[in-house]
């Protein structure tokens, strides 16, 4: 498997209580390194571009209202299969389904509060990293 590159952001309930040096913790132990960052307030409109592909599902409004409530930072991850292997650290999307030792298993609140988001395909990574980074932003 080649090096990949997977865009993370950790969410408004995990920087309201102060935790992205404690999930970086885990992103860096499996072995992924952080090529880019930013903390950054999304804008209402922000947050709803970034999750257009959800625009139909009634978790939609509750989503983007949770994702501009506070700061997130948002982050490039890169490593061998690190879209996998960023997902496999996050855990299970419900915490309550999340495996001992994920970062949602430990810091997740709810399944929509669950404290990181994380690219789910080679594809989605591309667009997901060109919507916050540009190529000068990240030095692997
Ligand atoms: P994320 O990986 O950021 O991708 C879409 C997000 O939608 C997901 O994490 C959850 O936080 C959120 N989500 C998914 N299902 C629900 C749900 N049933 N209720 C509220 N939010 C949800």
């Amino acid at each position: 498997m080649a090096t990949q590159r997977t865009l993370s952001i950790i969410k408004p309930d995990a920087t309201n209580r102060n935790l992205t040096g404690a999930i970086n913790a885990k992103f860096e132990e499996a072995g992924l390194r952080i090529v880019a960052q930013k903390r950054i307030r999304l804008s209402r409109d922000q947050a709803g571009a970034f999750y257009a592909v959800h625009k139909e599902r009634p978790f939609y409004d509750e989503l983007c209202e949770f994702m501009c409530s506070a700061p997130v930072v948002v982050q490039v991850l890169e490593g061998e299969n690190a879209i996998a292997m960023n997902r496999d650290v996050m855990g299970a999307t419900n915490p309550a389904e999340a495996a001992d030792g994920t970062i949602r298993k430990e810091y997740a609140l709810s399944i929509g509060e669950n404290s990181v988001h994380g690219s789910d395909a080679e594809e989605t990574a591309k667009q997901e990293i060109a919507f916050f980074f540009s190529e000068l932003e990240i030095v692997g």
